[in-house]
């Protein structure tokens, strides 16, 4: 069966993804961690909409969980011919003060296993000389971050690894979109590591999409064979100036506005 992986399909953006994909007759393979809401998931797509639907749990901070995935989908004879790298998790706060291990994560899951898929789920598109293949960045790619620090990094990797990877496939037939959305009315924020004051002061005045809004955005980019898309027109006007302007007076302004934003010198 040709299929449609997304992960972190449980909640979010890739909820609402998996929704669209859905609506287009794809089959799906949704993945994360909570099997209750996976399940449910699947139950609700299969029963609207006569495709099928699998999932499968996994830990994508784990290093052993790509290949156990992939080789689960080869057990299942599941041929993914769109892959969707959409988890990801992000922290809010000064990055010494941070939990380290909560920060490794971050770059393991946004990075170490979106390269592990991608690198695992590639060579089958390539053979086939068909695939598409989706990275979700975020308009954080395209500026530095203070208090998103580890965040705003893994995101610019997201960018640049994609834009290379974009080129390399495309002799290939194989399509690598790099999607970017601003903030969205997810969970996103409502972590341990985002619900604080920083937290809350970094996304104050951003423009915001609902999960169904951005997961549309998507769903149009992949049918027009796009390479590029930032979500949100006001998002995309800001992505493209901010990434035109210097990164260091971007990054000194962003943080001197939001220090005073929070009554900084309380913290020190
Ligand atoms: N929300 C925003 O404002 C925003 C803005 C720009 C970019 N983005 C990006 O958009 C993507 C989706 O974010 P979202 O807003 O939909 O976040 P979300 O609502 O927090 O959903 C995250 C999804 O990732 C899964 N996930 C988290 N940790 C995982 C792990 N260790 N292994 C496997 N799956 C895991 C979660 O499911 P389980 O908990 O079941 O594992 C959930 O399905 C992320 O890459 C994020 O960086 C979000």
């Amino acid at each position: 069966m040709n299929a449609t992986l997304i992960t972190g399909a449980s909640d979010g953006i890739g909820k609402a993804i998996a929704r669209e994909f859905a609506s287009l007759k794809h089959n799906l393979v949704l993945v994360a961690r909570n099997e209750e809401r996976l399940a449910a998931l699947c139950e609700e797509l299969r029963s609207k909409y006569r495709i099928q639907v699998q999932y499968i749990v996994a830990d994508l901070t784990k290093p052993e969980a790509p290949g156990a995935l992939f080789e689960e989908c080869l057990q299942r004879t599941i041929s993914v011919d769109v892959l969707i790298n959409n988890a990801g998790k992000g922290s809010s706060g000064e990055f010494f003060k941070n939990d380290l291990e909560a920060e490794l994560e971050i770059i393991r899951l946004n990075n170490s296993s979106l390269v592990a898929l991608t690198h695992l789920f590639l060579p089958e598109m390539i053979r086939n000389k068909k695939g598409f293949i989706v990275n979700v960045a975020s308009m954080i790619a395209f500026f530095p971050s203070p208090y998103m620090a580890v965040y705003a990094g893994s995101k610019h990797f997201v960018k640049a690894f994609t834009y290379s990877l974009t080129e390399e496939c495309r002799p290939y037939g194989v399509n690598v979109l790099l999607f970017s959305p601003g903030l969205t009315t997810s969970n996103f924020m409502n972590t341990k590591a985002n619900n604080n004051d920083w937290g809350k002061v970094l996304v104050q005045g951003s423009n915001t999409q609902t999960p169904e809004q951005v997961a549309k955005e998507l769903v149009t980019a992949y049918k027009r064979n796009k390479t590029f898309h930032v979500s949100g027109s006001r998002n995309r006007v800001f992505a493209i100036l901010a990434a035109h302007l210097s990164p260091g007076f971007v990054a000194r302004s962003f943080a001197k506005q939001k220090r005073k934003q929070i009554g900084w010198k309380q913290f020190m």
